[in-house]
């Protein structure tokens, strides 16, 4: 029987419902309406449609939202500038800087320079830490929405073995320790596989849930998972373009067909794990502001 498909669209939509719940009380009861701003460095187009797409979801929740589009060429100084004005701003909750900067920029320079407070990435070493030992209040957005996955498609995860393909700062490692927490929708037993692992079809055979993020298109293989697992599929890569729309042609990490036939639940590329990544940001975003008007 083909795998049942993990529709994170769906699923996406549902919680923006339950947001939009929240957002209204929020203005109705406390007056206040949460405001995020994205900075964008340069033109790359693949963030330039992240950036785009997380400004329009946060206008239909009703937020206040600023794209603050910066050139190529900024230097490390005038973003770190940029970055506290936006700080010290109080009719600003949320802060997110869309990676990754352009040569010259120290990534971790500028992601150390953002309030914690407004740090709806979660990609402050403070956030980072609080990450690790269980208790944080801002989850970085794809890992948080993996997570959420797992939970409402019906996942068990206490007990589960989970191989995680990837040790990025954004998904890998963040989600490896979320998913080893004492607390629910964790306490999984988790194997990190990265680049330098020797057998990496060995540890994925052996997961019943396997978490992509491998950043190589059609990665894994229909053998190389164990046949009833749960695979999530971090992976969006543009393989091609359409001829007739001229829209850019995606594929996963996983081989899609080929893990159709083993999995019993599998998350498409689009419409699986992209839209919740947005989803938990507007969810971070609402939490900043609470943070913010001292309702945390
Ligand atoms: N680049 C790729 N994913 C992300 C993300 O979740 N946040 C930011 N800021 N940049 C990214």
């Amino acid at each position: 029987m083909p795998a049942e498909l993990i529709k994170g669209a769906e699923v996406a939509k549902l919680i923006r419902e339950e947001l939009k719940t929240e957002v209204d009380e929020l203005r109705d009861k406390h007056g206040i309406t949460p405001a995020l701003v994205t900075i964008l460095v340069g033109e790359n187009p693949a963030s330039l449609s992240y950036v785009t797409a997380k400004n329009k979801t946060a206008h239909e929740l009703g937020f206040h939202s600023t794209q603050d589009n910066q050139p190529e060429d900024i230097s490390e100084a005038d973003l770190l500038e940029l970055v506290d004005k936006y700080n010290n701003d109080p009719q600003i909750h949320g802060i997110l800087v869309q990676l990754p900067l352009p040569k010259g920029i120290d990534e971790t320079k500028i992601l150390y320079a953002i309030n914690p407070d407004k740090d709806v990435d979660g990609f402050h070493p403070v956030n980072v830490g609080k990450l690790m030992i269980g208790t944080a209040v801002f989850l970085p957005c794809t890992p948080a929405g993996i997570q959420e996955l797992l939970i409402r498609s019906g996942t068990e995860t206490s007990g589960a073995e989970v191989c995680v393909v990837g040790r990025s700062n954004i998904v890998g490692k963040p989600i490896t320790n979320m998913l080893l927490q004492k607390a629910p929708g964790a306490n999984a037993t988790v194997t990190l596989v990265h680049t330098r692992t020797k057998d990496v079809p060995a540890h994925t055979r052996a997961a019943d849930i396997l978490i992509v993020a491998a950043g190589v298109p059609k990665y894994v293989k229909g053998d190389w998972i164990k046949p009833g697992a749960v695979v999530i599929d971090v992976g969006v890569n543009r393989i091609g373009k359409s001829e007739k729309t001229g829209k850019a042609i995606l594929a996963g990490d996983v081989d899609f067909d080929e893990a159709m036939e083993v999995a019993s639940k599998i998350t498409p590329v689009p419409g699986g794990v992209g839209p919740m990544t947005i989803t938990m940001l507007m969810k971070n975003t609402v939490k900043a502001a609470k943070l913010g008007a001292g309702l945390l």
